[in-house]
């Protein structure tokens, strides 16, 4: 029986003519069902010997079909293959658009991060003054609040004063107290300072990060930065670490980039120049504990890069503000746009 299916089966010239003798095999009406159907009857020694033979004998039917199909869809699709042609030298005729120079980076940054375990989170870009200062260890009327030099929106009906964030800082206050621990975040976004030269501009860009766990320290938080330099870069770099001072993190430092200004363009490996890339440090405990960690328990680390930054450093391009001026000249000088 099995090799006139196998025959019928091979025979069958398309899918509908294929699935005709499945029916017929093994439909509820079919050849093998029937015979499967008549076990019933059998004494317990016939039993015993046919119900075997007829399971084999269904499966091994199946699976023809099943092997016949796949010839039979991959011969349409060779056929559709051969038959549909597309001229792949017709011009397009139009140009199309490239992702900006600091979106490409942050896109970089995230598969970067992404592949050491980083999972992305959010927050407005406008605050309250809870999740930009307070919460993040800067007492009120503290002089580190006029260093922001933030912008103040007009209060509300109820007095209260919004703020464009500063920072990304102020998600690792929503992460925090919105999941528990291990914590590994990074925070890509828009940021805001009254300030502008050639390298700051009023609206810039950040990916903060954030490590939450219970043995984490300081060797991480530098490993975990010099390895993404390495990835972010590519060629040889010099970076330094020095100590700062954040309000939110404690010991904190910052991290420069040696570079060279050379003509209308600068570049990276060389030089004596020095271009802050990065905040840093290790969480503050009185942060952890206004999002209601124990700091007995939990440490971890955090940090804040300029993407706009890297961005000029990766591409040689001397002034910040040039990558909010929207000149499609500038664009396509680096490579960029139509
Ligand atoms: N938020 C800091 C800034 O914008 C950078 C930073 C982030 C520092 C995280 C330490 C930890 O200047």
């Amino acid at each position: 029986i099995a090799n006139r299916f196998e025959t019928e089966i091979g025979a069958a010239p398309d899918l509908a003519a294929l699935d005709d003798v499945r029916v017929a095999a093994l439909g509820k009406k079919g050849e093998i069902s029937m015979m499967m159907r008549g076990l019933g009857k059998m004494s317990p020694d016939e039993k015993k010997v046919m119900g075997p033979a007829l399971n084999g004998l269904k499966n091994t039917v199946a699976a023809m079909v099943e092997t016949r199909k796949a010839a039979l869809e991959n011969a349409a699709l060779d056929a559709a293959l051969a038959s549909e042609t597309m001229d792949m030298s017709l011009p397009v005729g139009r140009k199309t658009g490239t992702l900006h120079p600091v979106q490409q980076v942050m896109e970089e940054m995230a598969v970067i991060f992404s592949d050491m375990g980083f999972s992305v989170a959010e927050g407005p870009d406008i605050e309250d003054d809870f999740h930009n200062f307070t919460a993040l260890n800067f007492p009120p009327g503290h002089p580190a609040r006029d260093m922001h030099d933030t912008f103040f929106m007009v209060p509300d009906a109820e007095g209260i004063q919004k703020v464009l964030r500063t920072h990304t800082s102020p998600v690792q206050i929503r992460t925090m107290m919105s999941q528990k621990p291990p914590i590994r975040i990074i925070a890509p976004g828009r940021t805001y300072r009254c300030d502008s030269d050639q390298t700051h501009t009023p609206m810039f860009h950040q990916v903060e990060g954030l490590v939450i766990g219970e043995d984490i320290h300081m060797g991480h938080l530098k490993g975990c930065l010099m390895d993404f330099i390495s990835a972010f870069f590519e060629n040889d770099v010099e970076t330094r670490f020095r100590p700062h001072h954040f309000p939110f993190t404690e010991p904190s430092a910052e991290m420069d980039v040696r570079y060279e200004r050379d003509g209308a363009s600068i570049k990276i490996g060389s030089g004596d120049e020095w271009m802050e890339i990065l905040g840093c440090g290790m969480v503050h405990p009185n942060v952890l504990k206004s999002c209601g960690l124990d700091p007995e328990i939990y440490q971890g680390f955090a940090f804040g890069m300029g993407v706009d930054r890297l961005a000029m450093l990766k591409y040689g391009m001397p002034d910040l503000r040039d990558m909010f001026a929207g000149d499609p000249r500038w664009l396509s000088h680096y490579g960029f746009g139509p």
